[in-house]
């Protein structure tokens, strides 16, 4: 059987080199990389990864817990989770937890009985409903709120929210919806803010019967587009939350026969993929979603090695996409 040794002497580098090849590739020169990875093909060798991590004291897994899986945001911030992952030679192991903490608590105890090394969590954190922090589990949040007591990364939410409804009201309507997601959820918090200092700065009064609760999901976007067309005094522009419920409300109120955005301006919110497919194409706030999963799975790395440096709290830029669902009053 083809051991270690034997693919050293046939890259001509040493046994260490080779075991960091398989461990942590990107910490050896490319020149090491390509000779050692031809010998590995050459010699057909497959190492024991099982003896490497024990020797090394560390699992080389991290854990990734997402509130739902089926939720396209967090499918790209995933994505660069795993981008940074498996260049450091880490696995990613991917927890669906359903916005659950009895769920994340055996996640949690999957870094305290060291299966695993580090855990990003993708749901934001609420003080009151929360498995992390948790002394001993390095951790990062990778799509956190304001005032998030380990190391996080987010965009500043309020300010987005803020700067949507600005746009809304330079486009004349005064008289603004929101589909929010759980009224308890940090970001529809945060959101919400934004919201309401908008209003507040333009001299708009806050009413609490247009805003309607959702849930992130697409049916419940539909769901709270119904509610809408049944009220007296509608709004003539809404703020949804997220980009999900934004496409479910279009797609609600054309079934009932609106015009978007004639008869209703609706804007988004992450820039998913489907924005730009729908017909209308969505307004919508843009969350660099693939470079918070990247910045998140550098941030834990670099805690797991020790790193006592990296920052607690990293605020990306966010980007507002003005696109074909909104439009100035009365047009
Ligand atoms: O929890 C769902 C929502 O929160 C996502 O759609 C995204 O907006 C995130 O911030």
């Amino acid at each position: 059987m083809t051991t270690i040794r034997d693919v050293a002497k046939e890259a001509g580098l040493s046994t260490g080199t080779i075991s960091k090849v398989l461990s942590a590739p990107n910490t050896v020169s490319q020149k090491s990389l390509l000779r050692a990875q031809a010998a590995i093909k050459k010699l057909n060798y497959k190492p024991n990864m099982l003896a490497q991590k024990f020797r090394s004291k560390q699992s080389k897994t991290i854990v990734v817990m997402v509130p739902d899986i089926a939720n396209l945001f967090f499918a790209q911030v995933i994505s660069g989770i795993e981008q940074v992952a498996q260049k450091s030679g880490y696995s990613v192991l991917l927890g669906d937890t359903k916005d659950s903490t009895e769920r994340e608590l055996e996640f949690v105890r999957m870094v305290e009985t060291r299966l695993a090394d580090g855990i990003i969590n993708l749901r934001p954190y609420a003080q009151d409903d929360t498995s992390l922090p948790k002394e001993g589990v390095i951790a990062v949040n990778s799509a956190s709120c304001e005032n998030t007591p380990y190391t996080s990364v987010r965009i500043d939410n309020a300010d987005a929210a803020k700067t949507v409804i600005n746009y809304l009201i330079s486009l004349g309507h005064r008289r603004i919806g929101v589909i929010s997601g759980l009224k308890k959820n940090p970001h529809s918090i945060d959101r919400m803010r934004g919201y309401k200092l908008a209003l507040q700065q333009a001299n708009i009064e806050f009413d609490p019967s247009i805003i309607v609760e959702g849930d992130f999901n697409f049916w419940s976007g539909l769901n709270a587009s119904e509610q809408f067309t049944r009220m007296q005094n509608p709004p003539t522009a809404l703020f949804c939350m997220n980009d999900e419920m934004a496409i479910g409300a279009m797609k609600g109120f054309i079934n009932k026969g609106y015009r978007i955005p004639e008869d209703m301006s609706i804007t988004g919110f992450d820039n998913i993929e489907a924005c730009r497919y729908f017909t209308p194409t969505l307004t919508t706030v843009a969350q660099p979603a693939e470079s918070m999963g990247r910045k998140s799975a550098e941030a834990l790395l670099r805690l797991i090695d020790g790193d006592t440096s990296v920052q607690n709290e990293f605020i990306l830029p966010y980007e507002f996409i003005i696109r074909e669902s909104t439009t100035a009053i009365n047009q």
